[in-house]
């Protein structure tokens, strides 16, 4: 293990090391204007939503590492008070960077993207209409957590309006797949959260689990099953009886992991049952686990 104190190593290093372990960080594509109502864009990966009721999200603009000077967007929130917040589909990466240039003030990141202004309903920086989702944000309040290079400014908004393409949406709710969202990891590295990188977890948080501890020990420390398999195992809600058994299993599967028990061959069992947690079976999983107790002689 490599042990830091964050003291005493250069805040660039530290800066990658934050990034890279605080990843992958949703993309606050920021738009605002400034006080002659010049829009100006660009992304920032230190965001989050923090409530739904009221709808609060909150990005960070940092002071330069290199020479401590703080940017456009802060200003610009500073003197109006209001932000649009548009995510960063993989459809708008690439322009999306282009906006991050250090751009003099007076240019349009719009312009220089090719990303095209469409006005607001409540607020006066334009969204962007590429964009999937955007945030109409009305600023509640900025604080600066520091004066020196790296220090963040956390500007906390208030959601007024959302827009979504509707393209993306299924029913009421929008569809990981087709929104497409890019995420921020460290230095020049993103994930496109879409396809394979999607994970489906089902777990109930009302449903109390069984929990790790409950597992048998021997299934606790197989060398065959994975942590995400006894993961899946402990978050079932009961351990499988007689009766679960006798329904997951077949007779000729019984018959197979009776012999197996017979034979002590515990990690070919293990092994039948990471098959069945592949196939999504975890609880015909645990049945085989659970064979033994219930039915040696
Ligand atoms: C994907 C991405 C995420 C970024 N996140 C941040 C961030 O969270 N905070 C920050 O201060 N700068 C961040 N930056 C850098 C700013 O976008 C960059 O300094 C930009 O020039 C600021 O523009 P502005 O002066 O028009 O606000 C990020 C850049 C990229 C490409």
């Amino acid at each position: 293990m490599i042990s830091i104190d964050p003291k005493n190593i250069p805040t660039k290093d530290l800066h990658q090391y934050l990034l890279g372990i605080v990843a992958p960080r949703p993309i606050a594509f920021a738009s605002t204007v400034d006080e002659n109502g010049t829009p100006n864009l660009a992304p920032y990966s230190f965001f989050n939503a923090f409530s739904s009721n009221p709808p609060i999200v909150v990005f960070s603009s940092n002071r330069r590492v290199s020479d401590n000077t703080t940017k456009d967007t802060l200003h610009n929130i500073e003197k109006t008070g209001e932000v649009v917040i548009n995510a960063v589909s993989h459809s708008i990466l690439r322009q999306m960077a282009v906006a991050s240039v250090q751009f003099p003030k007076e240019i349009s990141e719009f312009s220089k993207s090719g990303l095209t202004p469409v006005d607001s309903d409540l607020v006066k920086p334009p969204r962007v209409l590429e964009s999937p989702a955007s945030m109409e944000c009305v600023m509640k309040e900025i604080i600066t957590l520091g004066k020196h290079g790296g220090a963040g400014h956390l500007i906390i908004c208030e959601v007024v309006r959302i827009h979504i393409d509707e393209r993306v949406v299924d029913g009421n709710r929008i569809n990981p797949h087709k929104i497409d969202l890019m995420g921020r990891m460290g230095r020049a590295y993103y994930v496109r959260a879409s396809g394979d990188a999607i994970h489906t977890v089902v777990q109930s948080v009302l449903d109390i689990s069984i929990g790790f501890d409950q597992l048998p020990q021997e299934v606790q420390k197989s060398t065959v099953l994975t942590g995400n398999d006894l993961g899946l195992l402990a978050g079932l809600t009961q351990w499988p009886n007689k009766e679960e058994i006798e329904a997951q299993l077949s007779p000729e599967e019984r018959l197979q992991i009776a012999s197996l028990t017979e034979d002590r061959a515990l990690p070919q069992l293990h092994y039948m049952a990471k098959n069945a947690i592949r196939e999504g079976l975890i609880k015909k999983a645990a049945s085989i686990l659970a064979f033994q107790e219930n039915f040696s002689k």
